[in-house]
């Protein structure tokens, strides 16, 4: 049984490892150093910014989170999404799962667009926001240079509100129905 929650401190660890191999040996993430744990604790620190975990049977399968898309304040309804499960995780419909809680519980926020930029190529990540209602927003060519290769990058736009004359300033993750198990 799978269970979705918020993540801690004590999990810093178990995301530090799914992700390296991803910054180490893959395209999927620009970063080129992977971050300790020390290092994911900090990142998530966050208060608007939502870590979530998916976990079975006690361990930590993958996260999805989410960060500010810029810095500059007109910016501030619109986040960045980010998801990485262990390779043995993949393909069984937990990237959906958890995405879709992501964005739920990013809806509740306040926030009014998500974007995942998709470094190229990467159909599953690309099926995964499809499904989810992402729409694609346009690629920029070359632009990550990594593991010897120019890398486009694709980004894909989720709208979770409409876009009103007022809208609501963006407030702390809440509790909404948590954990969640399948
Ligand atoms: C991308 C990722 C989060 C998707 O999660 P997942 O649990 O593997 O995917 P799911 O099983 O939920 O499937 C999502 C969609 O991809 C499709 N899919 C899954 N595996 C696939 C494969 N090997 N080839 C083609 N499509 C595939 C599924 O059919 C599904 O589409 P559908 O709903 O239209 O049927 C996960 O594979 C992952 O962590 N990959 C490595 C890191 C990464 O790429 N992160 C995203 C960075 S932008």
């Amino acid at each position: 049984m799978t269970a979705i929650r918020f993540a801690t401190a004590s999990d810093a660890d178990a995301i530090a490892s799914i992700y390296r191999p991803y910054v180490e040996g893959t395209r999927v993430s620009f970063e080129e150093q992977a971050p300790d744990a020390a290092e994911v604790a900090a990142r998530m620190q966050s208060p608007l910014h939502p870590w979530l975990v998916v976990e079975e049977d006690g361990r930590v399968l993958g996260y999805a989170s989410s960060s500010p898309y810029h810095r500059r304040p007109a910016y501030r309804w619109t986040v960045e999404t980010s998801i990485y499960l262990a390779a043995a995780a993949q393909g069984r419909g937990i990237g959906r799962q958890l995405l879709s809680t992501l964005v739920e519980l990013l809806t509740h926020q306040n926030y009014v667009t998500a974007i995942a930029a998709i470094a190229l190529p990467n159909p599953v990540s690309i099926a995964l926001h499809s499904r989810l209602g992402f729409v694609a927003a346009g690629t920029y060519r070359g632009v990550g240079f990594k593991l010897h290769e120019w890398t486009d990058v694709s980004l894909w736009q989720r709208d979770l509100a409409p876009r009103t004359a007022e809208p609501r300033e963006p407030r702390p993750p809440a509790m909404i129905d948590f954990p969640r198990r399948d």
